[in-house]
């Protein structure tokens, strides 16, 4: 996937919202439809592959952030089918292993689809790491499920943006990093726990930036999104 240029195709819009009309009515209240926006478990379960159609018709294109997380023969069949559908990016949990991160990768040979392994949730702190067994600190885990990602094939991951320039110190311009967890100086931050605003996870190196709430909860979302494009463009 073609990395974006102008600074409004670094916004993913999160449509979090439970149905295709709640979905469209998010876009159509932005103006000018964003480039790209994320589909994930709750709209995509209540509304399967004909909500990506509804919304690809107002000319976005599809994260399809659906967390894959199974044994590899049945992640690449996933993998494929998220293709077929012609979404451009698509998600897996890194802890799956290297085995099924590279059974994903094959399956996407030949399209233009981005698989993106997400790393540590946002959610999950020392303490609940340690409960699964993981003992490391939260960073460390990362970094290492970045460079398992990066081994299968893969070709981004997601994190928080505190662990951007970690990865870009390790991997470069290897993988793309797409990181959720951003607010603006002027916007709530919700239960969002570890953020940077707009700026600074692009200047730390994100190359997309996922934001829901700042624009899709305030009162005007044209002029929220409008403020936050000018703020990458300065
Ligand atoms: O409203 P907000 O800007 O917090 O939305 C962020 C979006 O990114 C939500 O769809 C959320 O589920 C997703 N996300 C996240 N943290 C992760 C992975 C995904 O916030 N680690």
């Amino acid at each position: 996937m073609k990395l974006p240029s102008r600074p409004q195709d670094k916004i993913i819009i999160a449509l979090d919202v439970p149905d295709t009309d709640g979905a469209l009515r998010l876009l159509d209240s932005l103006g000018e439809p964003p480039a790209l926006c994320k589909i994930g478990l709750e709209l995509f379960t209540a509304e399967g592959p004909s909500v990506i159609k509804a919304v690809r018709s107002r000319g976005c294109e599809i994260f399809l952030d659906l967390k894959f997380h199974d044994i590899p023969n049945t992640v690449a069949h996933a993998v494929k089918s998220a293709a077929g559908l012609g979404v451009a990016m698509t998600t897996l949990h890194a802890v799956g292993g290297p085995v099924m991160m590279e059974a994903a990768a094959k399956a996407a040979v030949g399209t233009d689809l981005l698989i993106l392994a997400v790393t540590v949730l946002t959610s999950m702190d020392s303490a609940q790491l340690v409960s699964t067994g993981i003992t490391v600190e939260p960073r460390e885990q990362v970094l290492r499920l970045a460079g398992l990602a990066s081994g299968a094939g893969i070709g981004g991951i997601v994190c928080s943006p505190l662990e951007i320039t970690t990865i870009r110190e390790s991997y470069g311009e290897k993988l793309r990093i797409v990181t959720p967890g951003v607010r603006p100086t002027w916007a709530a931050v919700g239960d969002q726990k570890r953020v940077m605003t707009p700026s600074e996870a692009v200047k730390a190196g994100s190359d997309w930036l996922v934001i829901g709430r700042p624009i899709t909860a305030a009162e005007s979302p044209m002029e929220a999104y409008a403020k936050i494009v000018e703020e990458l463009a300065s």
